[in-house]
């Protein structure tokens, strides 16, 4: 039931291109994204913080997801903000001249030298998880004669029901500070009288690809209810609450998503209810989606290799591309739609192992896959592929790290470059 546009020749369609061109033109592996799909979504998250907030908030992509210069562009010219957590991502949103206040930095260990440039181009928000880096950045603002404008990040205690490698608001978490410990309240009182420290608010961030709405209804009454309690042992009346993101995706028939305007509906229903219930006024609402505004516009080409036949047990269909473009079934055994994108409407023949080419046997993109009996030369298109691919690629192998290529209305545009062998051996000495 997933909207797939396919030719009268049998051919995927991506924003209106032939994926079978894209492969003939830019070659494989390919990443492909489409344009209409991330406008699409960021200008919906946009409009429902106008809807539910009266515009009294700010969404900002979580660019880890995908960061690139082209993807800044695209989240200015939407009008939203970013979330980055490297002078790495910061430094590509200072290339296409971002505008600083609408970004958000966050990071559990976030270096002297990031801070620094965080700083020196008055980022709007330095999200700080903990005491250490609360006093480094006191003292790193105070040499630079500045006021860091901060969130502190503060884990609810709420487990959200997905993958432990990306849950993050229960209390055992390298991220942010305890509320049921009184850490987080010790942190807001030194965050009050700590010099050049500005404590606009606080931010939270319970985990990802989460498919319920409940968890996020739940952290919202829990971290309004904190901010009422620091209004009550302070006196200070906080103006920013980040909600985090994590709003889940559709990788496969196993994945029912909640549509994100929903989530943002019944959060800001939540948001509300309590602001009357506790006479706090309704605050600033920042949101943080990543994987939901570039995942499903994202899908991977590759060409099939090898096919080798274990009677009895599995048939692997290898592809030239692997771990090293997306480790996500490596890292948490992420369930990917795939298809033959020469041969969409090929009858299915079973259900296969696929499997990259790099060096180690847990190089698999994904098992059971129901798929068309695949031959050498056909292509395999891996869907929902936009999130934490390309932002996770490694060099494993010294594979090249493929081109990324935009869609829209039927036209083709690199929106990075693939590597080159003399790329792979730039900075070898
Ligand atoms: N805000 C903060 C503070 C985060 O740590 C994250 C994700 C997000 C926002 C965005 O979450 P999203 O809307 O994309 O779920 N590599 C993993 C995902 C790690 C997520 C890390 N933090 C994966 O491939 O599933």
């Amino acid at each position: 039931d997933r909207n797939i546009q396919i030719s009268a020749e049998g051919h995927l369609m991506l924003g209106g291109v032939d994926a079978v061109s894209l492969v003939k033109e830019y070659h494989t592996p390919l990443y492909v994204m489409e344009e209409d799909v991330i406008r699409d979504a960021m200008k919906s998250y946009r409009k429902s913080i106008d809807e539910f907030y009266g515009g009294k908030g700010l969404v900002c992509y979580a660019s880890k997801a995908f960061s690139c210069k082209e993807i800044y562009r695209i989240a200015q010219e939407e009008q939203i903000g970013i979330d980055v957590v490297s002078a790495g991502e910061l430094y590509t949103a200072l290339c296409v001249d971002f505008p600083m206040e609408k970004v958000c930095f966050h990071g559990n260990n976030k270096s002297p030298e990031e801070l620094r440039m965080a700083l020196e181009h008055n980022v709007g928000r330095i999200v700080v998880d903990n005491l250490t880096e609360l006093s480094s950045l006191s003292t790193i603002a105070r040499e630079m004669g500045k006021i860091a404008r901060i969130l502190l990040r503060v884990k609810p205690g709420v487990d959200a029901h997905t993958h432990s490698f990306i849950r993050t608001g229960q209390i055992d978490s390298k991220f942010g500070l305890a509320l049921e410990t009184g850490e987080a309240m010790e942190a807001v009182k030194i965050s009050l009288k700590t010099d050049h420290i500005e404590l606009l608010g606080l931010h939270c961030h319970i985990g990802s690809q989460i498919l319920d709405v409940e968890p996020f209804v739940h952290t919202a009454e829990i971290m309004m209810g904190f901010m009422a309690d620091i209004q009550k042992e302070t006196g200070a009346v906080l103006t920013d609450l980040n909600l985090g993101g994590g709003f889940g995706i559709r990788y496969s028939d196993e994945d029912t998503p909640v549509p994100y305007v929903e989530y943002m509906k019944e959060v800001s229903a939540m948001i509300q209810k309590k602001a009357e219930e506790l006479s706090f006024p309704q605050p600033f609402i920042l949101i943080e989606p990543g994987r939901s505004i570039v995942g499903e516009a994202g899908t991977t080409l590759y060409t099939v290799g090898s096919i080798k036949k274990i009677p009895g047990i599995r048939t692997y269909v290898a592809v030239d591309g692997g771990m090293c473009d997306n480790p996500r079934y490596a890292l948490y055994q992420s369930k990917y739609d795939m298809l033959l994108a020469n041969r969409a409407n090929a009858p299915i023949a079973g259900t296969f192992t696929v499997a990259g080419k790099c060096c180690e046997s847990g190089d698999l993109l994904g098992e059971h896959v129901p798929l068309p009996q695949a031959e050498a030369g056909d292509v395999l298109a891996v869907l929902s592929t936009g999130a934490y691919n390309y932002s996770m690629s490694s060099h494993y192998n010294r594979n090249l790290i493929p081109p990324v290529v935009m869609v829209k209305d039927g036209k083709s545009r690199v929106i990075i470059k693939g590597e080159t062998l003399d790329d792979m051996v730039r900075n070898d000495i």
